[in-house]
């Protein structure tokens, strides 16, 4: 049997990503503050872990390992949602936690090796104007944490990526302006991230390493001042 935690795995794309990690079988753990609301499936357990307090966290993470089996996944969704210093929150809840967690984690690895994923987003090295610099600052992070660990966990054939999802609809995609600019013309859905996420942790991608793959349908392919102009009418 192996063992996949999903820290996050309860959230929008969280969710799903536990439904497609937990339908191709062994040990599912995921980690997140509340209990979900709904049942994520036979197999899936849940931690009550808040990754802010990171003793615990590593306390925490320790006692998964130890009952789960042997580690073959790890993906980290988890970001700041809640009160406070959006900063200092955003900077601990996304990049020092992920690091407690993969360092704790990677030990438990088995020999043949297995799968972190990290999800970030474009706001790692574009400007989102909705969210705060924490956010961009800590996605900006992980992104290099990735290719950090990527090259320092290779050697123990442990592949480290990222998954950069563009904005996610919760179902089947309404039409809207940001649909109708992307050049596959909807909205992400979180099975387009989470299938992502289960191509990267599967032997298909087992030359990947330290890359992070952006599922935005194109959008963020396309030059800035053409989508202002096509947006105005303006002309070049
Ligand atoms: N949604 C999008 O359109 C979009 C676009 C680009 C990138 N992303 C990225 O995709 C990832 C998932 O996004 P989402 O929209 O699915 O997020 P979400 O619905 O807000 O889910 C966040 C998850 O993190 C957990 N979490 C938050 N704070 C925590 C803490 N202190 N300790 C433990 N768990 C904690 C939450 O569970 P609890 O609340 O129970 O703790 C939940 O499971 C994020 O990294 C986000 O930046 C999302």
């Amino acid at each position: 049997m192996t063992h996949s935690i999903i820290v996050g795995g309860t959230g929008k794309i969280g969710r799903e990503v536990t439904r497609v990690l937990a339908a191709s079988g062994g040990t599912v753990s995921v980690i997140a503050r509340f209990e979900p609301g709904e049942s994520l499936g036979p197999d899936v357990r849940h931690a009550a872990i808040d990754v802010r307090d990171l003793e615990a966290l590593e306390t925490g993470v320790a006692d998964l390992v130890a009952s789960g089996g042997p580690m073959r996944n790890l993906v980290l969704l988890q970001r700041f949602r809640g009160e406070g210093d959006a900063w200092e929150r955003e900077l601990t809840v996304s990049v020092a936690a992920t690091k407690i967690i993969i360092e704790a984690v990677s030990r438990a690895f088995e020999g043949g090796g297995g799968s972190i994923v990290i999800v970030c987003s474009n706001a790692s090295r574009m400007v989102a104007e909705e969210q705060p610099v924490g956010y961009h600052v800590a996605k900006a992070a992980l992104r290099q944490m990735c290719r950090y660990y990527a090259a320092a966990l290779g050697p123990l054939g442990i592949r480290v990526n990222c998954v950069t999802p563009g904005a996610v609809s919760k179902g089947a995609s309404g039409q809207s302006a940001v649909a109708d600019a992307t050049p596959l013309r909807r909205l992400g859905t979180p099975g387009d991230i989470a299938g992502a996420v289960a191509f990267l942790c599967s032997d298909d991608a087992s030359f990947i390493t330290g890359q992070d793959l952006v599922v935005d349908g194109g959008l963020s392919l396309l030059w800035q001042e053409s989508l202002v102009r096509s947006l105005t009418q303006e002309d070049g």
